[in-house]
């Protein structure tokens, strides 16, 4: 099957059951700095599985663009890729376990027609230490439901990785694993999840492609073994958990399903083809650079898929907004494309070929994403722009490269990360160069090098994704609110130039970017405050009013990402006694009631300065 017939089969077996389908979120969180990129389908649903209604009612579904860098040095096996889309259905306190697995294995059984037999299961095997309870319940619903198709499945407890490698399959179908792999937060395991933070066991759905197992990976295989031999196709989370204060699990308001699918992995299974560079979506770009590349060259087939895999996400992240840089989202676009662009000259693509490649991704994919095809001239002009620069950079490193030798007569571990985080100098360009004169490099330095760094990111990223709303303490959401006025204030002074870029609000501070391509004065900022503190000082309320996204356009309604949100949308005023209106805002909320709850508190802007081109960051406080 092909990637857009697996998704349409989908998005319509799931309107058939009721679900109405939202378009895909960007990969750019739009409301959310807590992750860098849309990682899965559920980030943008966080505040209906709280509680909030949403407008389109209990029970949503969509295809989601979704971009996961962790696998970029997987890339180049024939399972990994950076972006690929995840299938998604929720249902916010509407139905839950009996349902969803019911029809997940319908829709793989009796619509994309894979083979019962090549389906196992697994499911939560418990937490004492957090009080969360074995999911007997899930298991004996697959129990039931392989045995309508004539199988009889027998449960068996893994617990762990390590055990399953010992135990192996011991005819089993459905299994127990532990949280590490049977439990589902945007940040990990139960221990990993911050305060206030949502989660949930799941249960995972595999299939068995039937190669044999690689004992490298243990001494039995197991669903969760890395072999190839499984591949997983889609989780469903019973999203029904918060972390509390005391960082205790209770239950949430209402119970919560989350399912998310590989699209792309679907379709593979579907294809009972263990090789994800042979669906469709990639083959056509792999395709594409064959006819492009004259050379033969050692791992061509690696090398095509690196191309392939960095090619797609590259266009994909161009259309959303993200442009090369050294920082955030904008460094992983530099990486992908200049990861792409040297192999591609490996293979004997020469200057100004590379962008040959953004037609045929964009052809294949405006269908389903048409504002794709509005970007293609933007996107090909920023791959060619990226190209210009690296070939420069290159000579530069190159310089640096030589310079490193001649000095050391060597390049270690450490020269060759410098080169790579100093002068992106990818570490497959080191190895190429000195493999040329005879010498070799020190990878395994590199790699500690690199594992440190990764570990730092890791932690900066853990500690990035506490930063946003997901904690909804009073201090956090009186600083949502004053961000709000805060823009309304920006606004009035600065004129409709400005809008919201990011924001990303703790008990602490409130940091804001938003559109601007000068400096503001300090005299502005004070102005800012004051109309801030005004709001305060009034004891302004804050209602919640739902309305036709036309009708809030037109009464000039502030929002920044109109694009993502349903027909119905929530508009946040903030208005006090008298009838004046300091902020009208499209938003997902939460916000305080009443501003004098924080009469006591003044609002301060510490800071503003750049953040990136035409983009100012403010940081304020509320003390
Ligand atoms: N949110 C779940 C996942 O990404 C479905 O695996």
């Amino acid at each position: 099957m092909k990637v857009s017939e697996v998704r349409k089969k989908y998005l319509e077996f799931c309107k058939k059951n009721n679900h109405v389908i939202v378009p895909s979120d960007s990969l750019i969180p739009s409301n959310d700095s807590t992750t860098l990129f849309t990682g899965s389908g559920m980030q943008p649903q966080i505040p209906f599985l709280l509680g909030e209604e949403h407008p389109k009612g209990k029970r949503i579904a969509n295809s989601q663009k979704c971009i996961r860098v962790e696998d970029i040095d997987e890339v180049g096996d024939n399972r990994h890729t950076t972006f690929f889309e995840m299938l998604g259905n929720w249902s916010f306190g509407d139905y839950f376990k009996k349902e969803q697995l019911t029809w997940i294995f319908e829709f793989l059984v009796d619509e994309i027609k894979l083979d019962p037999e090549k389906i196992y299961v697994t499911c939560f095997i418990g937490d004492k230490s957090n009080d969360i309870p074995q999911d007997f319940e899930s298991a004996e619903i697959w129990k039931e439901l392989f045995k309508e198709k004539g199988i009889d499945a027998k449960i068996v407890e893994l617990g762990t990785e390590a055990q399953g490698y010992k135990k192996g399959m011991n005819d089993g179908r459905i299994f127990y694993y532990g949280a590490q792999k049977n439990w589902w937060s945007r940040s990990g395991r139960p221990d990993q999840m911050p305060v206030g933070e949502l989660g949930g066991p799941d249960s995972e759905i595999f299939y068995d492609f039937g190669t044999k197992h690689d004992t490298s990976f243990g001494m039995h295989c197991h669903p969760n073994c890395d072999c190839g031999r499984f591949m997983e196709l889609g989780n469903s989370v019973f999203m029904e958990y918060i972390k509390n204060e005391k960082g205790l699990f209770e239950l949430l308001p209402q119970k919560n399903v989350d399912f998310g699918g590989g699209l792309e992995r679907l379709a593979a299974a579907s294809n009972d083809d263990p090789d994800m560079y042979n669906v469709d979506a990639l083959k056509n770009i792999i395709e594409n650079i064959e006819k492009i590349s004259k050379v033969d060259s050692k791992e061509k087939v690696f090398k095509c898929r690196v191309i392939a895999d960095h090619m797609r996400g590259a266009v994909h992240m161009i259309s959303d907004g993200v442009e090369p840089s050294n920082k955030e989202q904008g460094y992983v676009l530099r990486r992908l494309l200049r990861r792409a662009i040297f192999y591609a000259t490996q293979i004997g693509f020469e200057h100004g070929d590379i962008s040959k490649l953004v037609p045929p991704v964009i052809n294949y994919y405006e269908k389903a994403y048409p504002s794709i095809k509005e970007k293609e001239e933007k996107i090909i002009s920023e791959v060619k722009e990226e190209e210009d620069k690296f070939q420069k950079t290159l000579e530069h490193g190159l310089k640096k490269l030589e310079k490193m030798l001649k000095e050391d007569g060597e390049i270690s571990g450490k020269d060759a990360f410098i080169l790579f985080t100093t002068y992106g100098f990818p570490i497959e360009m080191t190895l190429e160069v000195v493999k040329d004169k005879g010498l070799k490099v020190d990878e395994k330095m590199y790699n500690i090098e690199f594992e440190k760094h990764r570990e730092l990111s890791r932690t900066a990223s853990a500690g990035k994704f506490k930063g946003g709303l997901a904690d909804s303490s009073e201090q956090t959401t009186a600083l949502h609110t004053c961000t709000h006025l805060m823009l309304a204030g920006l606004r009035k002074e600065l004129g409709d130039e400005v809008h919201q870029v990011g924001s990303n609000i703790t008990a602490q501070r409130t940091r804001f970017d938003f559109t601007y391509s000068k400096k503001v004065e300090r005299d502005v900022l004070d102005r800012v405050e004051e109309y801030v503190n005004d709001a305060i000082k009034n004891s302004a309320k804050v209602c919640l009013n739902k309305m036709s996204k036309e009708e809030a356009k037109k009464s000039g309604v502030e929002g920044s990402f109109w694009e993502k949100y349903p027909d119905t949308v929530n508009v946040y005023t903030v208005e006090d006694k008298k009838g004046n209106v300091y902020s009208q805002e499209l938003c997902g909320g939460p916000h305080l009631d009443d501003l004098s709850v924080i009469k006591d508190k003044k609002f301060k802007i510490l800071k503003e300065k750049s953040s990136s081109s035409g983009v100012r960051r403010i940081k304020a406080v509320l003390n």
